[in-house]
């Protein structure tokens, strides 16, 4: 029902709205140099449907094939790769005036592709360029602009420290614009929180196209950009952030059990242990089914995926003394700097050269969709059963389970916009992945449709009124609306899934900080109704 209004709407849009469109978007274009520092010229920014460019430009950072190939997708009326700050301010300035909607992107991971694709005329802001680190160990703190990634992050911290590190996502192409806004876990959480935990100032430009710094934005809106998802409050140009201490050796391991090998008392006896382990031991569980190797049945592999901050030794002692069943030794175990665990974690294998974490770009993309949920209670042995079952019959899917604990309990909920604190087990991600040979975009109907059919299925085990979400894994099936539309009411309903009790402060200072709701998206903050 949603897609046929949306669809009836591009159409409309495309019909009559194509000559009005190209002559809004020359003024736009015109009026861009006139906001911006002459010094940098910004002709070099802009790219339209006219520049070679423009193709690869689009595809370079937009990293869902569901998203990518969809004929429905509509594409941008022109790229702008910011090159300097005021580019990006002539872009608000611009946009504002022209009445043309802004997208967004610095890595382009969201999940639902909202970073380069809108149902109204739109272009995109691409912040790929706008990407240097600044780290200083005197201080402990780096600046970071927001087109970096995680595995630049990474690279730039190693190359002036051994014993420190940065607590955000495990994959290395994320983009530190739109990860940290919605938060930013990683294998360090349990020890040092989120990357926003970590977050001591930033850079922002406002509504008004002004570029804004933590005294200047106010707290209120420093709380906001916090954990409150990207888009809704302006554009992060810059996050300050503070390092953390890392050991000189850290230590990781993937230990797997299929459910001959006792995976799913392990399964069910980790969702036990892994949230109350010591921090600096962080535990991930994946499931995926496989056909196994030696009689060609169909089974779960359960991958304890391990990171600890320390050396193997310790933890052989801690893992046997807490989780004996799952018998850890010291050949599972391998020891190396926090820096290579960064590429351990990417799936990299053994003795990947660290210079791959300036790689900015994943090489083969894939279809997916995904979803999330919290969990405060174990999934007893008969729930995990007929999840095992499931996830046979949908073949081409991965669970990812992330132990709280630690750190993340000790943080009040309304500390940042992020609120699933203390009280939580582990969020998880039910991720259905395919590729061309699977069917390609052709399929994705019914690959979606099983990712519901799976959703569903949790639903008596997950968090629930509301049944929370994670924004990171943004999921536009727990609510959204017209990127246009400004109706509250549908707004509070996702809003409060993903920010439970925060939501409501963060419709309060988007109301104060953007009361024409400038900065949106199909999921965004809308202001609350002054009534
Ligand atoms: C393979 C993969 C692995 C992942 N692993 C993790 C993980 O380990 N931990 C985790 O927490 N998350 C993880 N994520 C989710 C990821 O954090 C989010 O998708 C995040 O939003 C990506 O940020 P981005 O800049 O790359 O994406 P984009 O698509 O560029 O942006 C995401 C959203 O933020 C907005 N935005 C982007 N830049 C800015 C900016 N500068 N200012 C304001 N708004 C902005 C965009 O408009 C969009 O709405 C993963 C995603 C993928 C695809
Ligand atoms: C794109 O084409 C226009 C018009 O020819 C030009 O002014 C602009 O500089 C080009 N953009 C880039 C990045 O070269
Ligand atoms: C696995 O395959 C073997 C050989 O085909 C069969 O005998 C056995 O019953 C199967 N086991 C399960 C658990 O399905
Ligand atoms: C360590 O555990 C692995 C399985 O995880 C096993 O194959 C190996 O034999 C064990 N080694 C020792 C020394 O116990
Ligand atoms: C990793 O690879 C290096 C060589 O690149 C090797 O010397 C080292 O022993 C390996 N470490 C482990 C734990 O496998
Ligand atoms: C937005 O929500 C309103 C109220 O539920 C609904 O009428 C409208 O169709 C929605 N718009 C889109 C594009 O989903
Ligand atoms: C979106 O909202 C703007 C401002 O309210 C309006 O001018 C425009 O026509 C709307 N576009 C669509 C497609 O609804």
């Amino acid at each position: 029902m949603k897609g046929s209004s949306c669809k009836l709407l591009i159409l409309l849009l495309s019909i009559s709205l194509v000559t009005s469109q190209r002559s809004c978007l020359d003024e736009f274009l015109q009026c861009l140099p006139l906001h911006s520092n002459p010094s940098y010229p910004i002709a070099n920014a802009i790219h339209t449907a006219h520049n070679a460019s423009f193709q690869h430009l689009y595809e370079l950072h937009a990293v869902n094939l569901r998203i990518l190939s969809s004929p429905s997708t509509s594409k941008p009326l022109a790229i702008i790769t910011a090159l300097h700050a005021s580019h990006a301010q002539a872009a608000v300035v611009c946009a504002k005036h022209h009445k043309l909607q802004l997208r967004i992107r610095s890595g382009g991971h969201d999940y639902e592709g909202l970073s380069y694709t809108s149902d109204v005329p739109f272009f995109i802001l691409d912040l790929f360029n706008l990407r240097s680190i600044k780290v200083d160990v005197a201080t402990e703190t780096a600046w970071v602009q927001a087109g970096a990634t995680t595995g630049e992050l990474y690279y730039r911290i190693a190359e002036k420290s051994g014993v420190h590190g940065f607590p955000s996502g495990v994959c290395t192409t994320l983009g530190i614009g739109g990860h940290f806004s919605g938060g930013g876990y990683g294998n360090m959480m349990r020890k040092y929180g989120l990357s926003i935990d970590n977050v001591v100032d930033a850079h922002l430009i406002d509504a008004n196209g002004m570029i804004r710094n933590r005294k200047s934005m106010g707290e209120d809106v420093f709380w906001a950009i916090r954990g409150g998802g990207g888009t809704s409050f302006g554009i992060i140009l810059s996050w300050k952030i503070k390092l953390v201490r890392v050991p000189r050796k850290v230590t990781v391991f993937n230990v797997q059990r299929t459910l001959d090998q006792g995976a799913t008392d392990l399964a069910y006896r980790w969702q036990q242990i892994a949230p109350k382990m010591p921090k600096h031991l962080f535990i991930r569980l994946q499931l995926e089914p496989i056909t196994d190797a030696t009689n060609g049945n169909k089974t779960i592999r359960v991958s304890f995926i391990g990171q600890f901050l320390g050396r193997a030794h310790r933890l052989v002692q801690e893992s046997n003394s807490k989780f004996r069943e799952l018998g850890l030794n010291l050949s599972d175990c391998k020891e190396m700097s926090w820096a290579e665990s960064t590429l351990f974690w990417a799936g990299y294998p053994n003795g990947t050269s660290i210079d791959t974490l300036l790689q900015r770009v994943q090489g083969n993309k894939v279809f997916f969709k995904t979803k999330s949920d919290y969990y405060k209670k174990v999934i007893p042995k008969q729930g995990l059963e007929m999840l095992w079952e499931l996830l046979m019959e949908i073949g081409n899917v991965f669970m990812q389970l992330n132990p709280h604990g630690g750190r993340m309990e000790e943080i009040p909920e309304s500390e940042t916009a992020y609120p699933q604190r203390a009280g939580y087990l582990f969020k998880t991600q039910y991720t259905i992945h395919w590729t061309d040979s699977d069917g390609g975009i052709g399929a994705a109907e019914k690959h979606v449709r099983m990712s519901r059919r799976l959703y569903r299925t949790m639903a008596s085990y997950a968090s629930s009124n509301p049944r929370e979400a994670f924004v990171n894994y943004r999921d536009l099936d727990i609510g959204s609306n017209g990127s246009n539309d400004t109706d509250f009411s549908v707004a509070r309903v996702y809003g409060t899934k993903y920010f439970k009790k925060n939501f409501m402060r963060l419709a309060r200072v988007k109301a104060m900080a953007d009361p024409d709701n400038f900065f949106k998206n199909e999921q965004s903050i809308r202001p609350l109704p002054s009534h």
